[in-house]
């Protein structure tokens, strides 16, 4: 059942093994063959988004993130502006509002009390309109919003988010495709994408598939006390992603970094003390990271990798590498989510930490 831990150990094991066919559920009906069908976001989504010059996201915690990886996409592939920001923040702020700017929140509940006062508080500004992507139907979000996006992952029980998030990634690019299509973006591209979303499911059961190599790694990091993500464009989110899970529910001290300000200041933090873990998808970002690594190298660091099982890196001593499938480059921050998930899931474990509900933490933050 839905609510029941089955043959797994934990609600997030469970709920990250999920992910391929929570994809594929929030995919179900959204695409057609020329790609996105604009109609999923609502009867009026067209003519708003054929008007919508910006975009500001807001949201809170991995929602944030998942708004974080979204303002690369959007940019890229749609040409839109668009801004991201933690509720908390944006809702005590002096926001100015550009003419023709569509509000999106994200939310796995829908009952975040910041998310939910960032909406109220939009709502009287001069905002083309509001979209909420959430997880939960008839939440206050979707009520009050005037598009809606459901993802579809189902009830989520660890506190430490998974499938909401690569589900918000999913229908994120969902929105990217209807705004690129509505904008006149490149069509090919547009259709490419689509193609790959078809197979993101598949892919990201071969990822799944690579747990036990996951599992290994782990060892080396649960008698650490910080750990160091890096990651660059659309991959720097997921560091910090990969950051708050291993946070979250291992209690080891975990921070992200684009890999370009590394020696901005934590350069100065690492030692074979600090293991230090790199989201290089591509040859093109594995490139500028990879003199960034070897100054990790050079101070002791230990370093893991997760990269494109076609990219010209070499496992090295103090240097391990997990080779993952390959992916269209727009889609591989959702894929290269999952092993982090794992790698966190498997510390705690190690640690023997509390992992569907870490110390001091709530699914959802109703209260201020
Ligand atoms: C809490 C949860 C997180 C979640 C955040 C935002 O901090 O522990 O997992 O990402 O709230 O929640 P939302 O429901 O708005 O996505």
């Amino acid at each position: 059942g839905l609510t029941t831990k089955g043959e797994y150990r934990h609600f997030m094991l469970k709920e990250i093994h999920e992910q391929p066919q929570v994809i594929a559920a929030t995919l179900e009906g959204r695409l057609g063959e020329r790609g996105v069908l604009v109609e999923s976001f609502g009867t009026n989504a067209e003519s708003l988004f054929s008007r919508a010059k910006q975009i500001h996201i807001v949201a809170c915690g991995t929602s944030y993130h998942a708004g974080m990886v979204a303002r690369y996409w959007l940019e890229r592939y749609a040409g839109i502006p668009t801004q991201v920001e933690v509720a908390s923040e944006y809702r005590y702020r002096s926001v100015v509002v550009p003419e023709d700017t569509l509000f999106v929140t994200l939310s796995q509940s829908g009952e975040t009390a910041d998310t939910l006062a960032a909406l109220r508080f939009a709502q009287e500004r001069d905002y083309l309109g509001s979209l909420a992507i959430c997880n939960v139907p008839g939440s206050s979000l979707v009520r009050e919003s005037d598009l809606t996006l459901m993802t579809q992952a189902g009830p989520e029980i660890g506190v430490a988010s998974t499938k909401a998030f690569t589900t918000q990634l999913t229908a994120l690019m969902l929105l990217t495709l209807a705004l690129a299509r509505v904008h006149g973006g490149d069509a090919q591209r547009q259709v490419e994408i689509a193609a790959a979303l078809r197979e993101l499911p598949a892919i990201a059961n071969q990822v799944l598939a690579l747990d036990n190599e996951i599992e290994v790694l782990s060892a080396a990091f649960a008698e650490k006390n910080h750990a160091l993500f890096l990651g660059r464009g659309a991959h720097f989110p997921i560091a910090l992603e990969g950051a708050l899970k291993l946070k979250e529910i291992s209690y080891i001290h975990a921070e992200a970094y684009p890999a370009g300000e590394l020696k901005h200041g934590p350069l100065a933090l690492v030692d074979s003390e600090m293991p230090v873990i790199s989201v290089a998808p591509n040859d093109e970002l594995l490139d500028k990271l990879k003199s960034n690594l070897q100054e990790v190298r050079a101070r002791g660091g230990e370093l893991f990798v997760f990269a494109d099982e076609d990219v010209a890196i070499e496992q090295t001593e103090g240097l391990r590498i997990l080779r993952l499938p390959h992916i269209d480059e727009a889609l591989a921050p959702i894929l290269y989510t999952l092993p982090l998930q794992l790698l966190s899931y498997h510390v705690a474990v190690l640690k023997g930490t509390d992992v569907d509900q870490p110390r001091n933490l709530a699914k959802s933050v109703t209260v201020e």
